[in-house]
């Protein structure tokens, strides 16, 4: 396409005129400096228009039209109705909330369109030392390798299919498990996220195969159930091959032991996997990191730098310490991907033989701008900030009596609820609560389940969020459960 809209000669798709093009992008750019710089302008989230849908659900087009106004479509009908992760008050799931810098990193590296499936060029050599980075942080051997994906959900399916390949008594990979000649299992805490049971699910091997451990009183898995669980699936014929911790539940935050898990892994030789997705990062504070001790014992860490180290989506990474490993689960490298040892077709090895992805977006220029930009002590200090902040939430909470905390707040999440009404009426009442907090943009955290009552869920996950919105949210839900309970229409 071309900024006039006018079919360029010899299929060209460049802009017929560059200084046009310059002015759209400085358009472009100055209209988001302006978008974050009034971040606290704007509610936290509003409900997309039945007016927009309808203007995006236009057909293919066949005709392009100027860019311009393909960028004036935007900033109409996208632009305002964001998930809300980059505003102060969004503290729902685990989202991280972007920076300015990974965002022009992403414009950077889209000019570059590069393929980090392998080959020799300075994005596979940033990938690298992005990954080398991440070894060191979480103190993993030399000789470790790893992977730049999608997210926590890909690096754990990555590293179970390398698990499954190391454990399984033959080539799985070739076999495939039609024969029924494995009958492998693990293990993971009850609270442990649904992507592992989904990587068991993806790996052939079947969600029931993925054994839910009991957790203690802090919501870590409780170590001692373990080892008779993987005595009972051995005495019954079963192969155990992995157990996955995690370091920072998605419902609570828990912190699994991960020594004690590293410690019977060795004794029953079994491949440690941990779900790192956001708590991992908290090696950064020096506080919180001997919660995390045990981490580099593990065989694979997934985690993400899109959640709590606030890379734009998305960013995760898989690391695997046996690099033999890694690349037995994944390496096919047909004619038409010989390397070579000198030109284009150098820089061995391919990161395509380390995941299923045989092309690959260059992901880690955004995280390793974010990082550089930011360096990791200051990075470590928002991870710290928000801590305090969840204990500041907590503290407030508790000492409200319509308020009720329903687990005591560990690291960056607080779950509570408004409990002044009658018990039967509380699940639906507080879940009312969330989605009026949306609607009228006060602050959007998110509802879970807590020993089976329906919480608000607050994960700060957040650089931009301060304590007075903290106020806020606890304001917001008292006033509307106060509204709410009597059955009193939704909206003033
Ligand atoms: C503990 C945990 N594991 C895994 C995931 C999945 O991560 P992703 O969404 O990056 O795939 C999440 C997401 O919130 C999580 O909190």
């Amino acid at each position: 396409m071309t900024t006039d809209g006018r079919a360029p000669t010899g299929g060209r798709l460049d802009p017929e005129d560059w200084e046009a093009f310059r002015a759209t992008c400085h358009r472009a750019v100055d209209g988001l400096v302006d978008w974050w710089a009034d971040v606290r302008g704007r509610p936290v989230w509003r409900p997309v228009p039945d007016g927009v849908k309808a203007a995006l659900a236009v057909p293919p087009p066949k005709q392009g039209m100027a860019l311009d106004e393909v960028h004036a479509l935007f900033e109409r009908l996208v632009l305002p109705y964001p998930t809300g992760n980059t505003h102060p008050r969004f503290m729902g799931w685990v989202h991280g909330s972007g920076t300015p810098a990974g965002a022009l990193a992403e414009l950077l590296a889209g000019a570059l369109d590069a393929n980090l499936g392998g080959r020799e060029h300075a994005p596979i050599h940033v990938e690298r030392q992005v990954i080398e980075w991440s070894r060191r942080i979480f103190g993993f051997p030399e000789g470790t390798s790893g992977l730049l994906v999608s997210g926590t959900s890909m690096a754990t399916l990555i590293a179970l299919a390398a698990a499954r390949q190391a454990h399984a008594d033959g080539d799985v990979r070739r076999e495939g498990l039609g024969t029924g000649r494995y009958r492998l299992v693990g293990y993971a805490s009850a609270e442990a996220h649904s992507s592992a049971a989904k990587a068991f699910e993806l790996l052939g091997l079947g969600r029931e195969a993925l054994r839910p451990v009991p957790v203690d009183a802090g919501y870590r898995m409780d170590v001692e159930a373990l080892r008779p669980m993987i005595a009972a699936d051995r005495a019954s014929g079963l192969q155990p091959f992995c157990v996955v911790g995690t370091a920072g539940t998605v419902n609570l935050g828990a912190i699994d032991d991960l020594d004690a898990i590293a410690g019977v892994c060795r004794e029953e030789a079994l491949w440690m996997h941990v779900d790192g997705a956001f708590g991992a990062v908290a090696v950064l504070v020096p506080d919180l990191a001997p919660r995390l001790a045990g981490i580099e014992r593990a065989n694979s860490l997934a985690f993400d730098f899109h959640k709590w180290l606030h890379v734009p989506y998305d960013a995760g990474c898989v690391l695997i310490r046996d690099e033999r490993a890694h690349r037995a689960a994944f390496a096919a490298r047909p004619d038409y991907l010989a390397g070579a040892e000198r030109g284009l077709a150098g820089g061995e090895p391919w990161f395509c033989e380390y995941g299923p992805e045989l092309s690959r977006g260059f992901r880690a220029l955004k995280v390793w701008f974010t990082l550089l930009t930011h360096g990791l002590d200051r990075l470590g200090a928002a991870v710290a900030e928000n801590c305090a902040q969840a204990r500041y939430l907590g503290g407030r909470v508790a000492a409200t009596p319509e308020l009720e905390l329903l687990a005591p707040v560990s690291l960056n999440i607080a779950c509570f609820r408004f409990n002044n009404a009658p018990a039967a009426d509380l699940d639906d009442l507080n879940a009312r609560i969330v989605v009026e907090l949306h609607e009228r943009g006060i602050a959007a955290p998110s509802t879970t389940r807590v020993d089976g009552r329906l919480a608000i869920r607050a994960c700060l996950c957040n650089h931009r969020t301060e304590r007075a919105d903290l106020d806020a949210l606890v304001d917001g839900v008292l006033a509307l459960g106060r509204t709410l309970r009597h059955g009193a229409a939704a909206r003033e």
